[in-house]
């Protein structure tokens, strides 16, 4: 089996970095990852990549200055390590800088992204305490292809879990980033083994199957 080699893009905890590296690991899965890279050099995630056996680098952003130059100059150094790595996917995994159209075009179907909301719902940041506020009743989260405006770009996959009337925004997070676990892995071994791809402006399936099944909140059916 070919695995494709995957880069990994942090810039802290590496919770779902690490949920990639885990997933991996299995003889079957059809990517590799080939090394993590973080803007933030002390990311935590930099040190579970390396106790895992995987190539860390670090790119400080700050070290390239403020304003377009600098940021060109960011991703020019990004863009180098990924070709070095060999990298053919690039997943995207709670790394905080935004990129350019430059950047995500040059990427393009190979950037991956995980975001903790059911996009195009509550792009952007304090997710959680948004949906609280809004009141939603069920959230969840999205791997979608990474496209120049933010949080948006053709969607690979989603994961919903309710949301309880005492959740915090502390607690809906963990419940989601539960599944964010789940999901990131499922979709970057649907996209590594050609099972799903870009077309255009959406994502093609090759297996059209869909859960059946609905989760309806509150539950249906309970009377006092
Ligand atoms: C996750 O909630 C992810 O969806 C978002 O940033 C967070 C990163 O967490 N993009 P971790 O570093 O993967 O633990």
């Amino acid at each position: 089996m070919i695995r494709k080699r995957v880069a990994i893009l942090i810039s802290g905890r590496g919770s779902n970095m690490s949920a990639l590296i885990d997933a991996a690991k299995a003889k079957d899965y059809p990517a590799k990852i080939s090394c993590v890279i973080s803007n933030i050099p002390d990311a935590a995630g930099l040190e579970t990549a390396r106790a895992n056996g995987v190539e860390t680098l670090a790119i400080d952003h700050r070290a390239f200055g403020k304003g377009k130059e600098g940021r060109a100059a960011f991703e020019a150094a990004l863009d180098e390590a990924l070709q070095r790595f060999g990298a053919e996917i690039v997943c995207l995994a709670g790394f905080m800088r935004l990129l350019t159209a430059e950047f995500t075009e040059r990427w393009q179907g190979e950037l991956i992204n995980i975001h903790p909301s059911l996009l195009p719902s509550f792009k952007g940041l304090d997710i959680h305490e948004r949906m609280i506020e809004a009141g939603v009743k069920i959230a969840g989260c999205t791997v979608h292809f990474v496209s120049a405006e933010t949080d948006s770009g053709p969607i690979i996959g989603q994961a919903a879990v309710p949301v309880a009337p005492d959740d915090t925004p502390a607690s809906l997070a963990a419940r989601i980033l539960e599944q964010e676990h789940r999901l990131y892995p499922e979709c970057l071994a649907q996209i590594a083994s050609g099972r799903a791809h870009l077309d255009e402006d959406s994502v093609v399936r090759l297996d059209g199957a869909a859960p059946s099944g609905a989760l309806i909140n509150p539950i249906p059916g309970i009377r006092p």
